[in-house]
């Protein structure tokens, strides 16, 4: 499903202890297990953003990575696009418990039809949402036209093993899709047509980084 007819499973009782799952010491754990693309990628958006950067978190959840980027960015902003209430609830208390209101757009929303504007973004991010879309082309292109030329992406993601295989299985049922491998997630971002595609391996997950043409 794309666009308006998307869905997410995180809703309801699943939403609300998913959002505090999530913003819990437990993603240490899950980090330490799998792998931790998600601090490399946190890394690499960091030291990279300018203070009044624009980055949109895809998938935000309760604020996993937009809430360290938020508090790095003076004047910027994290526009924070999810489908999930509960999500977006949570990600809203955290951000206020922190003072950091004024860094976050919250926008409910797919992420392969956000709504924002075009070249709104000097960065993409986005942590363990590939496997949850069914068209994954989509959301890629969407984020495409919403970065500015020259902007870039930063993905983590699992990676398919055998793991996380069963994993998926376990938590999203038959229907789950199966994670990209390397080869995979560079093509899905090469035929969306972006360029300096580095996709690496991080045990059970992926870091992927690419950017827009500038145009020139
Ligand atoms: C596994 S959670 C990860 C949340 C967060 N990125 C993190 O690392 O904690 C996936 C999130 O993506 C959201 N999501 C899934 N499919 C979506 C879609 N098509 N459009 C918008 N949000 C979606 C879910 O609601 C959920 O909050």
């Amino acid at each position: 499903m794309a666009g308006r007819d998307a869905v997410t499973e995180w809703t309801g009782r699943k939403g609300k202890l998913g959002a505090i799952l999530m913003a819990s010491p437990v993603r240490g754990l899950e980090e330490a297990l799998l792998g931790r693309s998600s601090a490399r990628l946190m890394k690499h958006a960091l030291s990279s953003l300018a203070e009044d950067a624009v980055v949109l978190d895809a998938g935000c959840g309760s604020g996993y990575l937009s809430l360290p980027i938020a508090s790095k960015l003076r004047e910027g902003t994290v526009i924070c696009v999810d489908l999930s209430d509960e999500m977006l609830e949570k990600l809203g208390k955290r951000a206020r418990s922190r003072g950091l209101l004024a860094r976050i757009r919250s926008v409910k929303a797919p992420v392969d039809a956000t709504g924002l504007e075009d070249a709104v973004a000097d960065m993409v991010v986005s942590n363990n949402l590939l496997h949850e879309l069914r068209d994954p082309h989509a959301a890629v292109m969407e984020w495409k036209r919403v970065l500015k030329p020259g902007g870039r992406i930063a993905l983590s993601d699992y990676r398919s093993t055998r793991l996380t295989r069963l994993i998926m299985r376990h938590g999203h049922g038959a229907e789950a899709n199966d994670p990209f491998d390397v080869e995979g997630l560079a093509s899905l971002l090469e035929e969306a047509g972006f360029e300096d595609v580095l996709v690496v391996p991080c045990r059970n997950k992926l870091l992927a980084q690419a950017a827009k043409p500038d145009g020139r």
